[in-house]
Parts: C-alpha cells; sequence; structure tokens
C-alpha cells in the first residue's frame, strides 16, 4: 500500500511548463489527501481505542478512508451522518457502500430518539466524547494530527527540489478546508523558505478560506498566499470553463479530478500569467474516483468537449 513517497513529472500545460507531485498515485483507499492527513492515525500505537468516530456526508471519500483505516487497525467505525438519503440506501454505490464492505457502522442521526436538535458534530462532543477508547477524527481530517503527514509530503518536496537547478520554487494546491495547504506552508517555512504555498478557494470565497486557516493557526505566518478567482465559483457546481480547463489539464497525459482541480489550474494559470514562468509545482491531490460520477454529469450538461 503506497501510502508516501510519490514522483514528480515535469508536463507542460498550455505553454506553462510545471511539475506535477504524483500524490494521485498514493493507494486509492486514501485517495484525495487522505494518506496525508491520516499518516498520523495509521502510524501511532494507540493502546486504549477499540472505536474510530467521524462524521460528514455518507458519500464522503473520507468515509472510506476511515472504514479501511479502522479495518487495518482493527477498531470499530463509526461514522455520523446527517441523514442518509433513500437513493443512496436502495442502491448503495461509490464511497459508501467502499465504507460499508469495509465494515463502516453509518449512523443516520435522523433516526436516533436522542438527537434533539444536534448538528452531527456538536451530537458527538456531548454524547461521545469522553468515552476513553474513542478516536475523534473531525470532518475531513481537518484538525491538527494531519500536521504529521503534510510534514512528511513537505519533506519529500524538499528533498526533490535540492536536485533541481531552481533557488526559489511555488507549490499550488487547491483549497477546500485549507488544511492541507496550511501545514505544507508551515512545514516549509521550517524546512525551506525559499518554497512558498499557493492556493486557492474552491469551497466557500477567500474570506472563508481566511476563516479556516485561522482556525488551524492564529499566526499568519503559516497561512498561505490565497490567488483570489475573478468571480465566485460554487462548490460542486458544472461550469463550462471548468469541463475546458480540464480536458487542457488532461493533455498533460496525467487525470486530474474534476471538484478542485479545474478551478485549481485555472487560478494557477492565473499566477502564472502574471508572474512569469517561475518554477511551479502543482500537487495533485488524487481523488479521481470521483470523476466516475463527475465526468457524466458534465457530458450530460456540454457534451464532449
Ligand atoms: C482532491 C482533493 N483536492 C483538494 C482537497 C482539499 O483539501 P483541504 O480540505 O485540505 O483543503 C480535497 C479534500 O480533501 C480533495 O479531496
Amino acid at each position: 500500500m503506497q501510502l508516501s513517497n510519490t514522483p514528480v513529472d515535469a508536463v507542460t500545460i498550455a505553454g506553462h511548463p510545471i511539475f506535477v507531485k504524483r500524490d494521485d498515485l498514493l493507494h486509492p483507499a486514501f485517495s484525495g489527501n487522505k494518506a496525508r492527513k491520516f499518516a498520523y492515525f495509521l502510524e501511532q500505537p494507540y493502546q486504549q481505542i477499540n472505536r474510530l468516530v467521524g462524521y460528514g456526508s455518507p458519500q464522503a471519500n473520507s468515509l472510506y478512508s476511515m472504514a479501511v483505516l479502522a479495518q487495518m487497525r482493527g477498531w470499530q467505525l463509526d461514522f455520523y451522518v446527517d441523514h442518509i438519503a433513500k437513493q443512496i440506501l436502495e442502491h448503495p454505490a461509490g464511497n459508501y457502500a467502499a465504507a460499508i464492505a469495509h465494515g463502516a457502522n453509518v449512523i443516520d442521526l435522523s433516526q436516533l430518539p436522542d438527537r434533539q436538535d444536534l448538528s452531527t458534530r456538536e451530537y458527538i462532543e456531548q454524547k461521545l466524547l469522553g468515552e476513553n477508547d474513542i478516536l475523534f477524527i473531525p470532518e475531513g481530517g481537518r484538525c491538527e494530527y494531519a500536521e504529521y503527514g503534510l510534514f512528511q509530503l513537505a519533506r519529500e518536496i524538499v528533498h526533490w527540489k535540492q536536485q533541481q537547478p531552481f533557488s526559489n520554487l511555488n507549490v499550488f494546491l487547491p483549497s477546500g478546508t485549507g488544511t492541507t495547504a496550511l501545514f505544507l506552508n508551515r512545514s516549509f517555512a521550517q524546512l525551506d523558505n525559499s518554497i512558498r504555498v499557493l492556493t486557492c478557494a474552491v469551497v466557500g470565497g477567500d474570506d472563508y478560506l481566511k476563516l479556516q486557516f485561522e482556525e488551524l493557526s492564529n499566526d499568519c505566518n503559516d497561512h498561505p498566499h490565497i490567488v483570489s478567482a475573478p468571480k465566485r465559483y460554487h462548490f460542486g457546481k458544472l461550469y463550462r470553463e471548468f469541463y475546458q480547463h480540464w480536458h487542457e489539464l488532461n493533455q498533460s497525459g496525467i487525470e486530474f479530478e474534476l471538484l478542485y482541480d479545474p478551478l485549481g489550474w485555472m487560478m494557477c494559470k492565473q499566477y502564472l500569467q502574471q508572474h512569469g514562468d517561475e518554477p511551479m509545482l502543482y500537487l495533485h491531490q488524487g481523488g479521481l474516483l470521483g470523476n466516475e460520477t463527475m465526468l457524466p454529469r458534465y457530458k450530460r450538461k456540454f457534451g464532449e468537449i
């Protein structure tokens, strides 16, 4: 199971020379940067833990990754969801089906008599935490433990850069919660401050991403530089320019994913156009399983390109 040490490829995309850190080649059970975010939980010797607790959407890739993590560690996974759509229960597919096949216990809060008006996170915090055989991972692995695996990723990039002829390097990656970008940036500040992280907000706008950064660290030196989009795009919505940029990316011979990478590449390209071709390494964060459902949606809406 490959969970670290991915290669870097040199490609040209729309005339720009770019390096791509191939974290898409990590094991698919820990795709979408989960191998990095969950490395701590995979490696630490936990003596007392019997149960892993998480929450999120029943189709989240973190559900599948946590199910595999729990199985590897011999724990029970209790994953709390706000509700499960009838369609998913009747025709389990994707991350949900894979998680169930790995023994996950997906708990539908809307069916619990003691829910009151609590959100999934509040329910877990009020009813479960405090029991000492429980390990709780917040939604999508957004917690300080993610720093452990992201430090290892930063080390790999530093090691690769030491063999390159240039003195500075920008690392670009699209952000959701900003966890990956922030901990990478902080690691580079310690390891090699000629490397800096650039990112863009894919979920919510720039202000939302700044808030996420502040929740993770109140030291603004840790906060990566945000490249602002010229207009607001809504997460998960289909845009023709996303579809076109995704095709442009794929001409590199590497398949990218359709949720984060199109805006990521648009903003990376915008930065390169404004700053000349500074050495740029784009972090491919995996997540290709999601293309199985996203691509047919794009094809239905915009046809073939
Ligand atoms: C493919 C992909 N790219 C980017 C992200 C965003 O990562 P983060 O929430 O750490 O900003 C995710 C979410 O984990 C993802 O699955």
